[in-house]
């Protein structure tokens, strides 16, 4: 498939975005300072905190906020496990999970959880982190995906 190109100049911190690439979703985050904070609190809760596992994304996903610019996290949205669509859980606390989860997204088929850079929390049932598909930016405002 073509590559995909997102204006992202209207996002504001914190928003999610979902656009279409070779026929699937891919979320497009601005994440706020809170929630890139949070994410090395997570590590030893997490299967696989550096995405060491993944092979099918690109080499700089592999560490803690997974992405090329550290506020921007873009990712496949469909759950590892089973291909269900996790839903979005941007607070850091939100209900009614336990507190430990700092949010990100959460799966309604079988409850996999997934922070704020798409690595599962917890390590069940979702066998490895959400996709990071192959991505840069042509400019301040313009993501190009694939
Ligand atoms: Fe997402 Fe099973 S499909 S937890």
């Amino acid at each position: 498939g073509a590559p995909v190109q997102q204006d992202i100049s209207k996002i504001e911190v914190g928003q999610m975005v979902i656009t279409e690439w070779r026929g699937q979703p891919v979320w497009i985050v601005r994440r706020s300072q809170a929630q890139l904070d949070a994410l090395p609190s997570l590590n030893s809760r997490l299967r696989d905190p550096d995405s060491k596992n993944e092979d099918q994304q690109p080499k700089f996903a592999q560490n803690t906020e997974r992405s090329l610019k550290k506020e921007w996290l873009v990712m496949v949205g469909v759950c590892t496990h089973l291909g269900c669509s996790p839903k979005f859980h941007g607070e850091i606390k939100p209900e009614p999970f336990d507190a430990e989860w700092k949010g990100g997204f959460f799966c309604p088929c079988h409850k996999s959880r997934f922070d704020m850079a798409g690595r599962v929390f917890d390590g069940v049932p979702a066998p490895t982190n959400l996709k990071v598909p192959p991505y840069r930016f042509a400019d301040d405002k313009t993501l190009i995906i694939g």
